[in-house]
């Protein structure tokens, strides 16, 4: 058993529902576990960086369940390594190694362990404030699905829910109009979201990153369909998805930040090139942050709080440096940095992929 007085938790990288859920799990859990006193660090490593940091109670953690995005606000331009100071007198962006102010917060306070709750960018920044001295425990979220060492993440199951109703509702005007639909959902890398939505909505096309599609095979698809009474075609595409040979559409690159490429804009061009070769009335819809958004499903209350409890026992078993996660319906966990700079991508013979095409879902390939 180790002592611990005071804990500090961060949300790290894009918002996600149940980031709340997991902020009350862990606070709740070491309130009443023996009065150890929680501090919220604002704005993720931006917060610790700048010593930003508020005192958690029960009052403060309660209601906050059922609340999308966080509490503590989060960043995903900012690291301990790569902190934005301001331009300099050229007009030139400066940026710092600010580890040491990090571990300065974590001294003035008296935080003995810091809770991240975040994807792998968060985790990988933990890497210089570990090997500074610091305890860290990593909660994975993501709407994306994709950390390496657990089979879900916080935030996947809502956004899954969200992607699906937002199809189902596109299958009205599909049908209606007898039109090719697509809806762009998120995920840069990596496909579950889209395969999950797809799936459960019956998609007729899903294109994800880790099956390079060809226009011909879909536009040979839904020209089939065509041809059959319904005539109509939905599509569910990620943002990362891509043609064999090609490369993702880039809406933005952010210069200066860590995470400088904006995804966007693939399902605007499969439309377009659909219409274009089909003739086919063709329109496309994009989710965004939609899909980020509102209260959290009841599994990612529970993913939230399962995580946030477990990772608090191994706190107090005395076990740091660690990332939690779901593997096989065991709680287990691994090395922090193990999830750090990985990503779990669907495999291409994934049995939902299976599942889908025994449906006689088009993948493009
Ligand atoms: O990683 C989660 C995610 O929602 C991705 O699916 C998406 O590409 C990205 O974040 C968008 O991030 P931002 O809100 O910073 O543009």
């Amino acid at each position: 058993m180790t002592k611990i007085k005071r804990i500090g938790i961060l949300t790290g990288g894009g918002d996600c529902p149940g980031l709340n859920a997991a902020i009350r799990g862990i606070g709740k859990a070491a309130l009443f576990h023996s009065d150890i006193e929680v501090l919220g660090i604002l704005d993720g490593y931006k917060g610790l960086i700048e010593n930003r940091v508020i005192q958690l109670d029960l009052n403060i953690l309660s209601g906050i369940l059922t609340r999308g995005g966080t509490i503590l606000g989060t960043n995903n331009k900012c690291s301990p390594e790569n902190y934005y100071e301001g331009k300099d007198a050229n007009g030139k962006p400066t940026y710092t190694n600010a580890v040491d102010r990090c571990m300065q917060t974590v001294e003035e306070h008296g935080i003995d362990v810091l809770f991240v709750i975040g994807g792998d960018g968060t985790f990988t920044c933990t890497k210089p404030l570990v090997e500074a001295g610091l305890r860290c425990i990593g909660v994975p979220k993501t709407i994306d699905n994709d950390i390496h060492g657990t089979d879900l993440t916080i935030g996947f199951t809502t956004a899954t829910r969200i992607g699906t109703m937002a199809l189902d509702r596109l299958h009205s005007t599909a049908n209606s109009h007898h039109r090719v639909m697509v809806c762009e959902l998120m995920g840069r890398n990596a496909g579950w979201l889209t395969l999950a939505s797809g799936l459960a909505s019956g998609s007729d096309v899903i294109l994800i990153p880790e099956i390079p599609f060809t226009m011909d095979k879909i536009c040979a698809f839904v020209e089939e369909r065509r041809s059959k009474q319904s005539g109509f075609s939905i599509i569910a595409c990620a943002e990362g998805a891509h043609a064999l040979h090609g490369e993702p559409v880039v809406s933005q690159r952010v210069k200066g930040s860590p995470d400088p490429i904006r995804l966007g804009g693939i399902g605007r061009q499969v439309a377009h090139e659909i219409e274009r070769r089909t003739g086919i009335e063709t329109r496309t819809t994009t989710l965004g942050h939609i899909q980020r958004g509102g209260e959290p499903a009841a599994t990612d209350r529970v993913i939230a709080t399962t995580f946030a409890t477990a990772a608090f026992e191994r706190a107090i078993e005395g076990e740091f440096n660690i990332m939690i996660g779901l593997r096989d319906g065991h709680m287990e966990s691994q090395d922090i940095l193990e999830a750090a700079n990985k990503q779990r991508l669907v495999p291409p013979n994934h049995r939902f992929v299976r599942a889908a095409r025994a449906m006689r879902t088009c993948f493009g390939d």
